[in-house]
């Protein structure tokens, strides 16, 4: 299986960067590339570093990390919304010089894990990888440090110490249940016509978001270009602003990554007193947002002032920013353990758990985010059960992963109760995960 992922992210490879997935993403994600540079760490230190070092030469002026740097060679019809899309109102004031494009949003900031996971792996191989791995985290530190603080003050300007999201493509689980009252209050106003390329990449439409969904999705897309990615009048007037509380999680678990690089690089004191008070806000108002019904964090819609209200992996996010109380990670493993997860009856690969419940009237086993299991979320549980000492059950989850892709490949997501593949082969990401499971 090692070989195979290996294969995989250098099939991907696009010199220097990794593509997504051979045909649905031709162009660099960016938590994807979170991920791959975890995987990256264990073949190569200075290709793994690339990854990241390549993504970040796209910071924008604000520290926002964008969520696509689009391919300048991926022809035009291969991927909707392409960078003429975004750019068809003009060049973004704050965008960093282009080609290449980038597109307006950001995604989980999962990349300080990565880059913490190049220097763990390159430290133990040689001296010359830990002087590569090096000077990569003091070149890539001050950078990680502006993205963390662009999430914790222009998306979050009541220092709640919770993102706030304008889309659901910047939270990573697009058709996520968790999105859908707030979704459905947006109301859509006149655009251009425009044509999906996705649905021309899997083998069955109901794997990917509805019509319904695109339709939205296009037109929240439209209003941030129509505000010119102005962050002060998006956060004013946008008709989607919701607290993110997966992705304040992996905030969470990237600064703790990023104080222990700061370590490393020997960073001033009032960085690392920064960085972890950030990480204290982070985990108190995820505290905040529990619902004790359901035994689950919940998302917070900003524009409607009310709680979320869905059964899905997001409510996790406790035990992925850690820290947390005796009684509410018991409450959390229970919930993890329970009928509406990991205990689900009939699974294929237990307790791998599903991204919804399928207790959930919106459950659909094959769409998206919707019902099947990714293997990006099964490795940020592992790491998190690893990290609370829950060492039996991570390995678990291990192990089911590894099952699930050993009958599977390396597909995107997968159908929850027949383990069948679903999404896009050759998912970059999941070869990456593979390979840190098969390292650990
Ligand atoms: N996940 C989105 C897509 O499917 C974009 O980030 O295209």
């Amino acid at each position: 299986m090692a070989l195979r992922a290996a294969e995989v992210l250098r099939k991907n490879d696009m010199g220097g960067w990794t593509r997504a997935a051979p045909t649905l993403y031709p162009h660099q994600w960016s938590w994807d590339s979170g991920f791959i540079a975890i995987g990256l760490a264990h073949l190569d230190t200075t290709r793994a570093a690339r990854e990241l070092t390549l993504l970040f030469r796209r910071q924008w002026r604000t520290g926002k990390v964008p969520h696509i740097v689009f391919n300048p060679l991926a022809p035009p019809e291969s991927y909707f919304p392409g960078p003429e899309h975004w750019i068809s109102a003009g060049v973004f004031p704050d965008a960093p010089p282009a080609p290449p494009y980038t597109s307006a949003l950001c995604q989980p900031p999962i990349h300080a894990v990565g880059a913490l996971r190049i220097w763990e792996v390159a430290k133990e191989r040689s001296e010359e990888d830990k002087d590569t791995a090096l000077s990569f985290l003091r070149e890539i530190y001050p950078k990680m440090l502006r993205w963390h603080r662009y999430l914790l003050t222009d998306r979050d300007p009541e220092g709640s110490g919770l993102v706030t999201i304008y889309h659901p493509w910047e939270s990573g689980t697009d058709n996520s249940p968790r999105w859908d009252e707030a979704l459905e209050a947006v109301e859509i106003g006149v655009m251009a016509s425009y044509h999906r390329r996705d649905l021309a990449h899997v083998d069955d439409p109901s794997e990917r978001p509805t019509d319904k969904d695109y339709a939205r999705y296009i037109w929240l897309v439209e209003m941030i270009k129509r505000a010119r990615c102005d962050e002060r009048e998006i956060y004013k007037n946008h008709p989607f602003r919701v607290k993110d509380v997966l992705m304040s999680a992996i905030l969470v678990l990237a600064n703790e990554a990023l104080l222990e690089i700061a370590d490393a690089i020997e960073a001033p004191d009032e960085d690392r007193e920064q960085i972890s008070a950030w990480i204290e806000c982070g985990r108190s108002s995820l505290d905040e947002r529990w619902d004790d019904g359901l035994g689950l964090c919940l998302d917070y819609d900003v524009r409607w002032s009310r709680s979320l209200r869905a059964r899905t992996v997001a409510g996790f996010a406790p035990l992925v920013s850690g820290g947390i109380s005796g009684e509410r990670r018991a409450r959390l493993l229970e919930s993890l353990d329970s009928r509406y997860f990991g205990g689900v009856s009939g699974l294929r690969h237990r307790p791998l758990p599903p991204s919804t419940s399928p207790s959930e009237r919106r459950f659909h086993p094959r769409s998206y985010w919707r019902g099947p299991v990714w293997p990006v979320v099964s490795w940020l549980l592992w790491k998190s059960l690893a990290r609370e000492g829950e060492e039996s059950r991570a390995a678990e989850v291990r192990r089911g992963a590894l099952a699930q892709i050993s009958g599977g490949g390396f597909a995107e997501y997968f159908e929850p109760f027949t383990g069948e593949p679903l999404g896009s082969d050759d998912q970059s990401w999941t070869a990456a995960v593979a390979l840190d499971w098969i390292h650990a």
